[in-house]
Order: C-alpha cells, then sequence, then structure tokens
C-alpha cells in the first residue's frame, strides 16, 4: 500500500469505535502517526493498542471534543508526539434525538451542537 500520509499527524476526534475507528486505522497504514481521541478513552486506547500491534504509531487522548480544553490536549498532543498537525478528521458526534427539534430539551440540544 502506498503510504500517501507518510510523516504526517493526524489528529481523529470520536476515534473509538466506527467510521472514526475505520479512518484511524486507515491513515496509520497510509503511513500517517494519529492522535486518537474519544470520550471513552479505553475505546480510543483498543485502537490505539491495533496499529501498534500493526506497527503504527498512535497516541490515544481522552476527551470531549465539546470542551475546548480537551480539543487543545489533543492538538497539543499531535505536536509534542509527533511534530505538528496536519489533519484533522473532526468525526465526533452524536446522532440527533428523533422527534421534532421543537421537542428536544435545551440541555439535548446543547449536547448536540457542541
Ligand atoms: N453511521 C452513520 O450512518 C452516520 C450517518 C450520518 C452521520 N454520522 C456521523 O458520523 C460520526 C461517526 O458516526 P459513527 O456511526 O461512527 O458513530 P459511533 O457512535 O460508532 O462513534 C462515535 C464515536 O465518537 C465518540 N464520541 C461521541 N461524542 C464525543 C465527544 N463529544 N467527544 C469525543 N468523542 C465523542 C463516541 O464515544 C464513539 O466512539 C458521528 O458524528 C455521526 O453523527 C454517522
Amino acid at each position: 500500500m502506498d503510504e500517501q500520509f507518510a510523516g504526517k499527524t493526524a489528529v481523529v476526534t470520536g476515534g473509538g469505535s466506527g467510521i472514526g475507528e475505520a479512518v484511524a486505522l486507515a491513515l496509520a497504514a497510509e503511513g500517517a502517526s494519529v492522535v486518537v481521541n474519544d470520550l471513552r478513552l479505553e475505546s480510543a486506547q483498543a485502537v490505539v493498542d491495533k496499529i501498534i500491534a500493526a506497527g503504527g504509531k498512535e497516541t490515544a487522548v481522552a476527551g470531549d471534543v465539546g470542551n475546548p480544553v480537551d480539543v487543545k490536549a489533543a492538538v497539543d498532543a499531535a505536536v509534542s508526539e509527533y511534530g505538528a498537525l496536519n489533519l484533522a478528521f473532526n468525526n465526533a458526534g452524536i446522532a440527533s434525538p428523533n422527534g421534532l427539534l421543537a421537542d428536544i430539551d435545551i440541555e439535548g440540544y446543547r449536547r448536540l451542537m457542541t
């Protein structure tokens, strides 16, 4: 496989499962160093463990993308571990609750929008 991301560093938010996990694995397979963010550290760490077992470089960070302090921690991890941040896959998110927007309570709305 071509290593089109060799020497590049990526942050994947919500990288502990689903689409984020698949993208983190694909980026690492293409040579990138990947910082895997997820609300659940154990999920992020499990993805990191898969990449390391395959010979790649990854770092897991726990964090809520709705919290600027956690987002900065992910960017800082990229810069301190690998020297730069070249690519961000801003994937973390939740499905919208079923029903009309007008029926969503304000806390649910805030959670959805962050
Ligand atoms: N799968 C689909 O069909 C589909 C369709 C449209 C949009 N999406 C969007 O694509 C993204 C990924 O979807 P998926 O199906 O892989 O979801 P998923 O639930 O499998 O994975 C989402 C991951 O993001 C993490 N996460 C959730 N909120 C977070 C937060 N605030 N901070 C950090 N991590 C957080 C979760 O812990 C989880 O590991 C989501 O934003 C989803 O809304 C998915």
